[in-house]
C-alpha cells in the first residue's frame, strides 16, 4: 500500500500544497518549525482520520483560517485505488472513502496499515497500558481481517455487560454477556500472543542484543490464565457490580518490554527507551510485511534526538531498507548520503512551503 497523490489545505503552517509520493523512499527536508512534522501529520490524519500527536482540533486549522483538509489516492500491491478525504471545521469532521462518508475510522485504518516513528515512541514504552494494546491490535487489524469485528464484537459485549452491572445485576442477564466478553477475549488472546511472538522474534535479530541483551515483550492477557476466563467473569460479579465495569478480559491486557532478564521500562535511559522502541515498531513493519495482504507505510519524524549518531545512522539505514513506502522527515540535509539510486524522492520544506 502506498500514497500517491496527496493535498493538503490548511494543516498546521502549511497552507496549500500538493504532491505526488515515491513509493519507495520520500525524504522531507527543513530547519525547525518548518512543517515537517505537519506533513507527516497529515498523511497520518488521512490514513487513520485521528492526529498523531494528539493536537486538538482547533490546532490543525492554520490561524486564520475554518477549515482543514487532507486528500490523497492510496494504491494496493495490486493498483487498487482507494480515494480518501478528510475535512475538519471547529465544529464537524468530514471523511470520506470513495466519495461514500466513513462511519468508523477503524473501518478505514484497518485497511490502510501505517505505523509511525516520533519523539513520542518511546512514551508508547512508559505510558498506559491502552497504548501499546492499540498498537498490537492495530498490527492484528492488518494481519488478519477478523479481528476487527472480534474487537467491535468484544467492545459492545463490555458495555452491555458493564451497563448490567451498574444497574443491580441478575445472574440470568449476566450469564450471556459473560460466554461473550469470554469468548472473543480468548479469540483476541490467541490473536496477540501470535503477534508478539513474532515481534519478539525479529527483537532477538536485531541489534539491541549487543546494546542492552536480550530484550523482549511479556504479554499479559488481561487475567490470570490459569484460570479460564469464564470463571473469573462469573466469581467476581460482586466486586464489579459495584465498581461499574468488567475487571477481566482482552481490554486489560499489557505487554511489558523485559531487558537483560529484568521486567520494566523505567529502568532504561531515554536514548535506550528509544532505541527499542524504534526496534519494536520496525518488528510489527516485519510482521506485516511477512503476513498481511498489504506492506505497511512508515512515518518516521526527526529521528535525531536522544540518539547519538552511530544509532541513528544505524536505524536510518535500517528503516530505509524495509519495504513499502516510507516517507522520513530531518533537519539535516546528510539523511540524503543514505539513498543509493532506487526509488526516492526529496521535498524541501520552508515556512509551510513544499518543494
Ligand atoms: N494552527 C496553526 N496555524 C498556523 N501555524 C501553526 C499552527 N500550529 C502550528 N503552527 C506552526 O507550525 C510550525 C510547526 O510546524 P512543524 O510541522 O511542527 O515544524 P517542524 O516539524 O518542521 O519543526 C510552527 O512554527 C508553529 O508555530
Ligand atoms: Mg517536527
Amino acid at each position: 500500500m502506498h500514497l500517491c497523490d496527496f493535498n493538503i489545505s490548511n494543516l498546521r503552517c502549511i497552507s496549500q500544497t500538493s504532491v505526488e509520493l515515491d513509493k519507495g523512499i520520500n525524504l522531507i527536508i527543513g530547519e525547525n518549525g518548518s512543517g515537517k512534522t505537519s506533513f507527516l501529520e497529515g498523511i497520518y490524519l488521512l490514513a487513520t482520520g485521528k492526529s498523531f500527536s494528539a493536537v486538538k482540533r482547533r490546532d490543525l486549522i492554520r490561524d486564520g483560517t475554518c477549515r482543514m483538509g487532507v486528500a490523497g489516492v492510496f494504491v494496493s500491491s495490486f493498483g487498487l485505488e482507494s480515494k480518501i478525504k478528510l475535512e475538519k471545521s471547529y465544529s464537524e469532521t468530514n471523511y470520506t472513502l470513495q466519495g461514500q462518508s466513513v462511519r468508523k475510522t477503524s473501518d478505514v485504518a484497518a485497511k490502510i496499515p501505517i505505523l509511525v516513528g516520533n519523539s513520542r515512541a518511546a512514551d508508547l514504552l512508559t505510558d498506559s497500558p491502552k497504548a501499546r494494546r492499540d498498537l498490537l491490535d492495530r498490527t492484528a487489524f492488518h494481519v488478519k481481517p477478523s479481528f476487527l469485528s472480534i474487537w467491535q464484537e468484544l467492545r459492545r459485549a463490555l458495555a452491555q455487560r458493564n451497563n448490567v452491572l451498574k444497574s443491580g445485576y441478575s445472574s440470568n442477564q449476566l450469564c450471556y454477556w459473560d460466554k461473550l466478553v469470554s469468548e472473543k477475549s480468548n479469540e483476541m488472546d490467541a490473536y496477540r500472543k501470535e503477534i508478539v511472538d513474532k515481534v519478539n522474534y525479529f527483537l532477538t535479530k536485531s541489534t539491541l542484543k549487543e546494546e542492552l541483551g536480550d530484550v523482549s515483550f511479556d504479554y499479559y492477557s488481561g487475567w490470570d490464565t490459569n484460570f479460564p476466563l469464564l470463571q473469573h467473569l462469573t466469581s467476581n460479579r460482586e466486586s464489579e457490580s459495584r465498581i461499574g465495569y468488567t475487571l477481566y478480559g482482552a481490554h486489560r491486557a499489557d505487554l511489558r518490554i523485559r531487558v537483560a532478564g529484568k521486567s520494566g521500562a523505567k529502568r532504561l535511559s531515554k536514548g535506550q527507551l528509544k532505541s527499542v522502541a524504534f526496534e519494536s515498531i520496525i518488528a510489527l513493519h516485519e510482521y506485516i510485511s511477512e503476513n498481511g495482504p498489504a506492506k505497511p507505510i512508515f512515518l518516521v519524524d526527526d529521528l535525531s534526538a536522544e540518539l547519538d549518531n552511530v544509532k541513528q545512522r544505524r536505524l536510518i539505514g535500517k528503516i530505509l531498507r524495509l519495504s513499502g513506502q516510507k516517507v522520513l522527515s530531518s533537519i539535516q540535509p546528510d539523511i540524503m548520503e543514505f539513498l543509493d539510486n532506487e526509488g526516492h524522492k526529496v521535498f524541501h520544506v520552508k515556512q509551510g512551503n513544499i518543494t
